[in-house]
């Protein structure tokens, strides 16, 4: 059984909206989903998910050095994440998300080369690209 935890970090609420579009694409789909904010994640939201999708804004400078939110780091490094768990990273932008995904993909604990699906959104919708991506990335 597929079953999908997306979880944003949003100051604005971008971010929060796109993770809200992933999840009622998933729910669209049958696919069982939850979607919560940093704040509200405990690990035992993790129980039997198998696809993780992990959310935040991006900060930076606006034309380099993009990486997550401080309580985001702080919170993902700590998580305890099952073997065989597969892993997708959204966030949302203004202008570049630069170094942002490769940033996000230092603090994920034990899942180093294993590769993780980007979505970017400016608007915090779906593209078709997105959603083909997503059907991709559930598929597996
Ligand atoms: C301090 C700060 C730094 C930012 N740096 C960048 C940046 O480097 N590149 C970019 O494209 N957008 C940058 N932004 C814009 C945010 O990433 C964008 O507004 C995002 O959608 C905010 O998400 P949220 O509404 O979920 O908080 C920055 C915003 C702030 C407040």
């Amino acid at each position: 059984m597929k079953k999908a935890l997306i979880i944003h970090q949003s100051k604005k609420g971008h971010t929060r909206r796109y993770g809200e579009e992933i999840g009622k694409f998933l729910t669209g789909k049958g696919i069982e989903s939850r979607v919560i904010s940093l704040e509200e994640y405990n690990a035992d939201l993790l129980q039997d998910v198998s696809h993780l999708f992990l959310g935040c804004w991006t900060g930076g400078l606006f034309f380099f050095a993009q990486h997550p939110d401080q309580a985001w780091i702080h919170t993902v490094k700590k998580m305890a994440l099952p073997e065989g768990i597969q892993i997708g990273l959204f966030t949302t932008y203004l202008l570049a998300t630069g170094s942002m995904f490769r940033a996000m993909k230092k603090y994920i604990p034990g899942k180093e080369g294993m590769p993780m699906p980007e979505w970017r959104s400016k608007n915090s919708l779906l593209s078709e690209a997105d959603k083909e991506s997503i059907n991709k990335f559930i598929a597996g």
